[in-house]
């Protein structure tokens, strides 16, 4: 069982914890992480439903892509040629969901570390009968690096990633040119990036990193921030936020 929570950190100034908790931990996670380098996530002991160890059970091998480190072949996946829509970091998987729901004419893979938000997103794609929709339970950088062919998505969505709020764990913030690298590469030229964030800083940390990625172009016409897409729901973390007082930021970068 296992979860994570981004205002429950580790300490990484004691990197054998760290170590030690990703270890035990890790067979949470489909495949073999390849190997052990600085993650945006870590994983730990949390509560796992019955319903949710459940769909882990029946419904993961149903909806679920195993990790590998060959090309995903999309078309085969969904039994379709259609847009592919790829979620990084899908918490419980409210906004998945929805855009799975919303645009049917869109193929759409969630990808998630947190065993009982996979669980619950499976739980939601079982009960809505849902087929345009598949997950990925697995390092997205490592997904993205592997499973997916150059220029073969239409949109990345980062809704809310863990703002690793001390300096010191900045580096382990997902949004890293690398990160971006990897996304611009797998987007189709005019594919969308669209991040969001509560945190002012790593707003602003997103904006710099983004306005420095060489293939990525702000479509905000103030070239910051945009009003929320109709796509993107409010989610479980930027409820939590806006209950502490925070501004949520969108920001909406297209593949040159
Ligand atoms: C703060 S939560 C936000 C969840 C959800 N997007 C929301 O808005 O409610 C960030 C999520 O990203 C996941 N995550 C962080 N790094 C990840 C990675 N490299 N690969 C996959 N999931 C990751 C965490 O497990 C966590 O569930």
């Amino acid at each position: 069982m296992v979860s994570t929570d981004h205002n429950d950190q580790p300490d990484s100034a004691n990197p054998a914890t760290d170590l030690a908790t990703e270890k035990r931990d890790i067979q949470g996670v489909t495949g073999t992480l390849t190997s052990r380098s600085i993650r945006s996530f870590v994983i730990r002991n949390g509560r796992l439903t019955s319903a949710q160890q459940s769909a882990l059970d029946n419904l993961l091998p149903k909806f679920g892509i195993p990790f590998s480190e060959a090309t995903l072949d999309l078309a085969s996946v969904f039994n379709r040629s259609a847009p592919t829509w790829v979620e990084i970091g899908f918490g419980n998987g409210d906004a998945l969901l929805h855009m799975a729901k919303q645009h049917p004419e869109v193929n759409v893979i969630g990808i998630e570390v947190h065993a009982p938000g996979v669980g619950q997103a499976l739980l939601g794609i079982h009960a809505e009968a849902l087929s345009n929709l598949r997950i990925i339970q697995h390092d997205a950088m490592e997904v993205l690096q592997h499973m997916f062919a150059e220029q073969s998505l239409d949109r990345v969505l980062l809704f809310f990633p863990d703002p690793w709020h001390k300096k010191r764990h900045h580096k382990r913030r997902i949004v890293q040119d690398e990160f971006l690298q990897a996304v611009s590469s797998r987007l189709k030229s005019g594919g969308l990036l669209h991040c969001a964030t509560d945190v002012a800083d790593y707003a602003q940390w997103m904006l710099e990193h983004l306005d420095n990625a060489k293939q990525l172009r702000n479509e905000s016409p103030s070239q910051d921030f945009v009003a929320q897409p109709e796509w993107r729901i409010n989610t479980r973390f930027e409820r939590r936020g806006q209950r502490l007082g925070h501004d949520v930021f969108d920001l909406l970068y297209r593949r040159t």
